[in-house]
């Protein structure tokens, strides 16, 4: 089919949530993509920060191919070898959690949100059931499900799916004091991204989830990490809440878990996933042998190709050879490893139309609002890559 076939039958057939270009991809290796009519590209969206380890990769495939020809699914009424591996593996990267397993971000979210609130029925007597408030960020991301959108501190992701579920409040991001003024004794804990991707790739000050973390523990509330995004190995650590060096009492991974298949976990401290019993929570696909096998094959390509370290060395290549220096139209590079944001000057470009110029010259980028392109390549993306990425987005900048 041709790419304007496909538009076609897309309008026709497909429920209209999403505002797509008329690009369709129909083969990707690397860091490479190809359309549907046999034109290239460099792929510095990844999928929406999933394709860690790239497009195609020979190990992806190897563990796909080979667990599918044993077993795909049983359910979990049984016991899976390849979950109970995960599990461990995630426990011993992360802070010694128990997980559970489900299929995307705004799920593992939704485990997140229910496993606080039967924490709370256990720990927190003093609040009333009805009442048990979790505080999220305003410019948050947490997902679509009627829960998570809520748990989303964005009116323009409320705005016609009223009305919202109850128990949520709303502070700003990277301000201590709007958090201590929101946390009513009502609180049974905070959900936060260690870095806002879809909001605008906002990092927080230095100490703030030191200060989230201090004020949970002087509460007796739960700090919930949305790692969603950022964790994988994204931001060149492991997970973002490594750089600062603060441990979550849950967090919730997905997108880079399975390399581009879909996964998602919940992680928590053991005493607080110990809240919840046998048919509190489930998922039908959750963690079988197929999503389990490629995740764990995703862990050991970041592993044996070092991508952390990888992230973190062209994370800091992009913020050099695209910063304000490069352009001036330039305002700042934002966010840490490969997951960037380029802010242009205000009402100077538009961040679409970069977007644009950068696709007509066969470079995907993401433009997350009018002043901001996102950029997130597959983790093992060399200097070359980057340098050509930064030439084409410079050459765009210039014609816009
Ligand atoms: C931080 C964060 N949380 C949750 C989600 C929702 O994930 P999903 O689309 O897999 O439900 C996203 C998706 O962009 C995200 O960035």
């Amino acid at each position: 089919m041709t790419t304007q076939e496909i538009v076609a039958m897309s309008k026709h057939y497909i429920m209209p949530t999403y505002g797509q270009l008329p690009l369709a991809f129909v083969k990707g290796q690397g860091t490479k993509l190809w359309d549907a009519d046999g034109r290239e590209y460099l792929d510095f969206v990844a999928g929406i920060s999933v394709l860690a380890v790239g497009h195609s990769h020979p190990k992806i495939i190897e563990a796909i191919c080979e667990q599918a020809s044993q077993i795909m699914h049983t359910s979990n009424l049984y016991q899976i070898a390849q979950q109970a591996q995960l599990a461990k593996r995630l426990s011993e990267l992360s802070f010694g959690g128990k997980c559970f397993f489900c299929n995307s971000g705004a799920e593992a979210n939704e485990a997140a949100i229910k496993l606080a609130r039967k924490w709370a029925s256990i720990n927190r007597s003093d609040i009333r059931p009805q009442d048990r408030l979790i505080l999220t960020a305003l410019k948050s991301f947490h997902g679509r499900s009627v829960t998570t959108v809520t748990a989303t501190g964005q009116d323009k992701y409320h705005a016609g799916f009223e009305p919202l579920a109850p128990g949520f409040g709303y502070f700003e991001f990277g301000s201590i004091e709007d958090a201590k003024a929101k946390l009513t004794p009502a609180v049974c804990a905070i959900m936060i991204e260690p870095i806002q991707a879809e909001g605008g790739m906002n990092v927080p000050p230095p100490g703030f989830l030191q200060e989230l973390r201090d004020l949970c523990d002087a509460s007796n509330c739960l700090l919930i990490l949305d790692e969603v995004q950022t964790g994988m190995t994204r931001t060149g650590e492991w997970f973002a809440y490594m750089h600062e060096g603060v441990e979550p009492d849950i967090m919730t991974l997905a997108k880079a878990l399975a390399g581009g298949y879909p996964m998602g976990c919940c992680v928590a401290r053991p005493d607080v996933a110990d809240a919840f019993e046998p048919g509190n929570h489930a998922s039908t696909f959750g963690g079988n042998h197929m999503a389990c096998a490629v995740a764990l094959a995703t862990l050991d390509v970041i592993e044996e190709e070092g991508l952390a370290h990888n992230a973190r060395e062209m994370g800091d290549l992009i913020a050099e050879v695209l910063g304000p220096d490069a352009h001036p139209n330039i305002a700042e590079v934002r966010g840490r490893g490969l997951l960037r944001a380029v802010r242009f000057q205000p009402d100077v470009v538009d961040a679409r139309d970069v977007q644009t110029r950068c696709i007509e010259a066969g470079l995907v980028v993401n433009a997350i609002s009018a002043d901001r392109l996102r950029l997130a390549p597959p983790l093992n993306i060399t200097k070359d890559e980057v340098a050509t990425a930064a030439g084409i987005i410079l050459g765009a900048l210039d014609d816009a």
